[in-house]
Parts: structure tokens; C-alpha cells; sequence
């Protein structure tokens, strides 16, 4: 008998133990995955009387802390503020500061540590913090999204994380030509890319559909080539201000703005706009069909060669970041004894600016400059055509990374000329093996483009961009030896409260093993 009532006791005990175990830190269920996770014993807490500490006052870190509390006040409710101190370490703080001399950690890796007292993050650059400081967002319970106040408590469990990107260029693009997106929606994308480490976004500004930004010298180019999208709606396009403030938007996150004027093809919205780019001198019809390769500037006229000198020439002036996207895919209606020598001089000018050029892959037929890049989405040829010259290569393969294609044959949004790209093809991919001769040196990173012929406006994009945007991120954060979809699915699972906190319409994909409930 008192075998037994001590027996039941025991139980008892250990059943209770077990329901108050918070989860380890190794368990956390991060994407991308982390390079080095190593639980202890403890829990952290975030209270009401809790705030984040940088060490001075300069202008950077406080705006990094400032970008941390306004994602934690929401949901906790505690109205935290960013403080400078160098004193001790109080009880309940969240702690970030740069501490150079970390060469593993490079530009964007961070080291957390997380004890029953306080949270510290330390970095070698600004940019190492705000990553550490998406780590930390996931650490705490998914609700901690949600833009009205939540039950706590707020608890991270202990223990020291070391991460670090495999590659320093992982991105998407968003083709703002075939629909236009508004300020507020690139914005939008802009925050959900950087909650999983992204870096890169590349704006497609021109298409045989819309030209999107405006140019002071050519202001026909928006008047005409922006008044209209496929489909034949009103299309849009950004002031000079506006892709300023998109531009800005994303450096405050650590992303780089890559700017797309696609030419010699998909050219038909400035060729509408202006009869002096046609080699016949009449200005095309407008474009609202989904059809390619059918458009060319004239490229044996000088003055094509001054209307890009004068596009890129404003673009420039308003892209702190080094690339300029010169397009030079699909150019079907271009010869290729005029394509060649269009590439060439068109990397003059842009190099003539002080930028380096991104291009298609077919730009590699041409004869690439030393800091020329090659974005392969098509054909192997042609990218390794281009590492034969030295470039280095984003790779974007269609047929793994296009964020348009279709999840299966019963999505109703998107295309499936590159395949149907479920959530696991989406993942299960390595970009230093995929092309055999196209090595892990030879790669600056990955980028994964959604084109918008069927993407009208957020919630479509959305819907294409979830759950594949966290597996490209992973991809391009963690090293391809540490991944393999049947722990990826599970983690990925695990960030549909975190995809429900923050709103988005995700693809609820069966092959992924959601976990529904909120609470963790
Ligand atoms: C492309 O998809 N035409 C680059």
C-alpha cells in the first residue's frame, strides 16, 4: 500500500514536472536555422519594469533597439523604452551592443545570450544585431506578433546562440510591371522577408506592361507607360520621393534595394511612351497581355543609348546600393549581333556611374566586366558561359525558386511554365550543386523572384510568398549540410501561429504538419 501511494506520488510528480518544463532553447524551432544552439538551465523574462540597453547613444543602435521594442510593446503591452547605459547588467533588460573582433561572425552574424536575468546581444555590425534581434522575435511565444495586448508571461528559455550566414546575398524580387504595388505593400513584404533574415530585394521597374519609376527627363515613361498593368487596369508607378522612401525603408531594415530597368526586351512600355526608341519612329500600342519577347529597343540608334544613360543616370543618384539590374532576359525580337554589343555598352554606362551591373543569364553571350553578375533562372549554358568569364552568379533557377509557380495543379493564382514548385521542392534544393560546374565559389547567393502577371495585390502575393519565402531564407542562411526537409517541415510547422499573428495568407500545404493552436 505505501509502495504504491508513493508510487502514484512519484507520477504525480514527474507528470507535473514535465507539463511546467519550458521548451529548451534547442527546441525553439528557428528559421533559418542557426549555426550553433546550446541550451542551459533557466528561463528568461520580460516584465513590465523591463527595457533595452545599448551601450551609447549613437543614432544607429538606438534606432536597432527602438526597431525591437516597437515589435515587443504591441502584444506585451509594457510600453518598453530603448536606454543607453554602460553600468551593470539590471535583471529583465534586453542588452545590445557591437563588440568588433568576431571574425566568424562576419558582417550579419550575432552572438545571443539568453540567462534568467537578462538577454545579450552582441554583433561586429548593425546589421548582425537586427538579425540577432529576428532570433529573439522567435524566441518568444508567436503571440508576441499580434499587433493588440496578450496574456504573458514572455519567457525564453537559456542558453547561447552563435549565427552566421552561409551566403551574404539572399533575396527576393518583386515584379512591380506586370501589376503595381503600392508603396505600403512593398513596405509590407519588406518586413515579413527581413523576420527570416533576407537581405536583398530586387524591384522589377520596368516591364512591356508598365514602366513603375519616374524619370524627370522622360516623364512620358510614367504618363503613358505607367497608366496601365495587365489586364488593362490603372497601373501606378513611384515619384522619385516615393521609391526614396521605399529605398530608405529598407536600408533602416539592412536591405538592399536592387533597382531592375529590363532591356533590350521587355520594353514595351517605354517604347509606347516615346516613337523616338522605335527603329520605325512610331510609338507601340500599350500592353496588357502576358505574352513575351516580342518588344526591343532600336539598338543601332544613339539615342537609346542616351535614354538609358539618362534613366540610369536618376536611378543611381537615388540607390545608395552598388547594382543596377540591366533585365537582358527573353530579348526574342533582339538579334544577337545587336544584343551583344547592347549588353557591352550598356555595362559601360552603368559602370560609367560607379555601379555594377546584374543581369539575366543571357547577358553572359556578351562579354561580361570583371564585376558584372549573372543571375541564373533559365539556362545552365548560359550561367556557366558567365563563370567562365570570372562572374560571379545569384542563382534564381525557375524550375526551384520562382515564387509565381504554381504549389500544384489545383492553386488558383500563378503559372507553371517552370514546374509546380510544392513546398518541399521549394526546399530541397542546393545552389552550389545544382549546376554541375557552378560551385559554392562561384555564387553570390540566392534570390527567389516573384513575377506578378497573376499576382494583383497583397494578399495573392502573400499567399505565393508563404510558406516558401522561409525555406528560401534558409537556404540562403544555413549551411546546406545542416538542412534536410523532414526537420524543416517540422520547425516550418511550428510558424503558423507566427504566420497567423502577423496576418499573412499563407498556403496551408499538406505536406507540411502545421500546428494550429497559438499557445505553445
Ligand atoms: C525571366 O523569368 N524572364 C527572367
Amino acid at each position: 500500500m505505501l509502495r504504491s501511494i508513493l508510487l502514484f506520488g512519484l507520477i504525480t510528480l514527474q507528470m507535473f514536472a514535465m507539463a511546467m518544463l519550458p521548451t529548451e532553447l534547442s527546441d525553439s524551432g528557428i528559421i533559418p536555422k542557426p549555426v550553433s544552439v546550446i541550451p542551459a538551465t533557466g528561463i528568461f523574462t520580460l516584465t513590465e519594469k523591463s527595457a533595452i540597453i545599448v551601450p551609447d547613444k549613437s543614432v544607429e543602435l538606438m534606432q536597432i533597439g527602438q526597431y525591437l521594442v516597437d515589435k515587443l510593446n504591441p502584444a506585451t503591452g509594457f510600453g518598453m523604452l530603448v536606454k543607453s547605459s554602460t553600468g551593470a547588467k539590471s535583471t529583465g533588460n534586453i542588452y545590445l551592443s557591437l563588440s568588433p573582433g568576431d571574425e566568424q561572425l562576419g558582417n550579419e552574424g550575432y552572438q545571443l545570450t539568453i540567462n534568467s536575468d537578462v538577454v545579450s546581444l552582441i554583433a561586429n555590425k548593425p546589421a548582425g544585431l537586427f538579425n540577432g534581434i529576428q532570433t529573439i522575435r522567435q524566441l518568444f511565444p508567436a503571440r508576441i506578433e499580434m499587433a493588440s495586448k496578450q496574456q504573458g508571461p514572455w519567457e525564453i528559455p537559456a542558453g547561447t546562440i552563435r549565427d552566421y550566414p552561409e551566403y551574404s546575398f539572399r533575396g527576393v524580387m518583386l515584379d512591380v510591371a506586370r501589376h503595381f504595388f503600392q508603396v505600403n505593400d512593398v513596405k509590407r513584404y519588406i518586413d515579413l522577408m527581413v523576420a527570416y533574415k533576407m537581405n536583398v530585394m530586387h524591384l522589377h521597374l520596368a516591364d512591356d506592361q508598365g514602366w513603375r519609376i519616374e524619370i524627370k527627363k522622360w516623364p512620358k515613361l510614367t504618363e503613358i507607360g505607367g497608366s496601365t498593368q495587365v489586364d488593362g487596369g490603372k497601373g501606378g508607378f513611384y515619384t522619385q520621393e516615393q521609391y526614396t522612401e521605399i529605398v530608405k525603408y529598407a536600408a533602416e531594415r539592412y536591405i538592399m534595394i536592387i533597382p531592375e530597368i529590363d532591356m533590350p526586351g521587355h520594353t514595351n512600355a517605354a517604347l509606347a511612351s516615346y516613337s523616338e526608341l522605335n527603329c520605325n519612329e512610331k510609338a507601340t500600342e500599350l500592353y496588357t497581355g502576358i505574352k513575351v519577347g516580342f518588344s526591343t529597343l532600336c539598338t543601332g540608334k544613339e539615342i537609346t543609348y542616351q535614354f538609358i544613360t539618362d534613366v540610369f543616370s536618376e536611378i543611381a543618384a537615388l540607390t545608395p546600393g552598388p547594382f543596377l539590374h540591366i533585365g537582358g532576359d527573353e530579348s526574342h525580337a533582339t538579334k544577337i549581333e545587336d544584343y551583344i554589343p547592347f549588353v557591352n555598352r550598356v555595362q559601360e554606362i552603368v559602370s560609367g556611374l560607379g555601379k555594377q551591373v546584374i543581369g539575366w543569364d543571357e547577358i553572359a553571350l556578351s562579354t561580361l566586366k570583371p564585376n558584372t553578375f549573372v543571375q541564373f533562372w533559365a539556362k545552365a549554358d548560359n550561367a556557366l558561359k558567365g563563370v567562365k568569364q570570372g562572374a560571379k552568379v545569384i542563382m534564381s533557377p525557375a524550375a526551384n525558386a520562382y515564387l509565381d509557380m504554381q504549389y500544384d495543379a489545383t492553386t488558383k493564382l500563378g503559372l507553371h511554365w517552370a514546374g509546380y514548385i510544392e513546398v518541399d521542392k521549394g526546399y530541397n534544393w542546393d545552389p552550389a550543386t545544382l549546376v554541375p560546374g557552378i560551385n559554392k565559389e562561384n555564387i553570390l547567393g540566392i534570390e527567389a523572384p516573384l513575377w506578378s502577371e497573376t499576382i494583383t495585390n497583397i494578399d495573392e502575393l502573400e499567399y505565393m510568398v508563404f510558406p516558401r519565402l522561409p525555406g528560401y531564407a534558409e537556404i540562403g542562411w544555413s549551411a546546406s549540410s545542416t538542412r534536410n526537409w523532414d526537420e524543416y517541415k517540422t520547425r516550418l510547422g511550428r510558424h503558423d501561429d507566427r504566420f497567423k499573428a502577423l496576418q499573412i495568407d499563407y498556403y496551408p500545404s499538406k505536406l507540411v504538419p502545421w500546428s494550429v493552436p497559438l499557445e505553445r
